[in-house]
């Protein structure tokens, strides 16, 4: 009979690194769940494995290797993950359009409705830009994705903290677009010089008290707050200033990622503020969630 290392394993009782975060996950189902919305079993060791890889700084295969082997992390592990650490700021590191991008406690972790967007920008405007602007960097994963995939010739990427960019100037390196992409530290486009044919923006767009209780307790907690939230009373103003702002430096097309709730009033605004085509676009669930104009 043909002894598998993993059956080898079974018959010493040693347990294997899946059937040790097998068991953690079936004990803490409830408070795993609670922190990481849609979790399950198959996710969550993809994961594991992924992270103790990193820690290890060697791959991992969970049936071949044996949990005693990377002890030493469990307790670390386990607390953070009871906490809801977001994955991505463990491994420090977030899959982003055919891309790893780095990312850190600094930077919003890019989700998939701004992957969605750059996707639709892609697919119309591939070779047909020249210069592009990102306001809002953060990680940098707009305008990188957009420049690695032949939308612009050039780009700036803007954000107003500079622990952002220092992350963005990161993966601007490991893109090997640091001649393309220039990186710039200015609220909105206060800094910004020259115009553009496209601008593209996923700014701070949930209220910080009115939208607040639709933002899942570990967003809330880890993720950096002046990347998700404006004040209530400030966020029109925000908004009018930061449109009159691409108005006066786009020749071209404007995209911006925004909240459901406010999407249809801010099309308004870029209507009273000589903006044309507004179209108010849908994400992959259906959920309003994108502007587009053309000045
Ligand atoms: C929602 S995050 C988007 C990050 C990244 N573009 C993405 O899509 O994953 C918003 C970003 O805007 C930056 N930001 C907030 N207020 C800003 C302002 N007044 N001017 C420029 N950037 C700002 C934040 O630091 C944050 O990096």
């Amino acid at each position: 009979m043909l002894i598998t290392r993993r059956s080898f394993f079974k018959e010493l009782r040693i347990k294997t690194l899946r059937g040790f975060w097998t068991d953690y996950f079936n004990q803490h189902s409830a408070e795993l769940a609670d922190k990481y919305p849609g979790l399950n079993l198959q996710r969550f060791l993809l994961e594991v494995k992924d992270i103790v890889a990193l820690k290890l700084k060697a791959p991992v295969d969970l049936d071949q290797s044996e949990y005693s082997a990377s002890e030493h992390l469990t307790d670390e592990l386990s607390e953070l993950f009871l906490k809801g650490m977001p994955f991505a700021y463990i491994l420090e590191n977030a899959e982003f359009f055919h891309h790893n991008y780095y990312v850190n406690k600094n930077v919003l972790i890019p989700r998939p409705e701004t992957e969605y967007l750059v996707d639709m920008i892609v697919k119309e405007f591939k070779d047909k830009a020249n210069r592009v602007l990102d306001v809002g960097t953060g990680s940098g994963v707009i305008i990188l994705s957009l420049l690695a995939h032949g939308v612009g010739k050039a780009g700036v990427g803007v954000d107003i903290s500079d622990e952002a960019l220092e992350v963005a100037k990161i993966n601007c390196q490991r893109l090997a677009l640091e001649k393309k992409v220039q990186l710039i530290k200015s609220d909105r486009l206060q800094k910004v010089e020259g115009t553009f044919d496209l601008i593209v923006s996923n700014p701070p767009y949930i209220k910080a008290s009115s939208h607040k209780e639709l933002v899942h307790k570990s967003v809330d907690k880890y993720e950096p707050h002046q990347a998700l939230y404006l004040p209530d009373d400030f966020y029109v103003f925000w908004f009018e200033d930061f449109f009159a702002e691409i108005r006066s430096h786009l020749k071209g097309t404007f995209f911006m990622e925004g909240h459901e709730l406010e999407l249809d009033d801010q099309a308004k605004m870029l209507g009273r503020l000589g903006f044309q085509n507004i179209k108010v676009l849908n994400d992959m669930s259906g959920t309003k969630r994108y502007l587009k104009a053309t000045i």
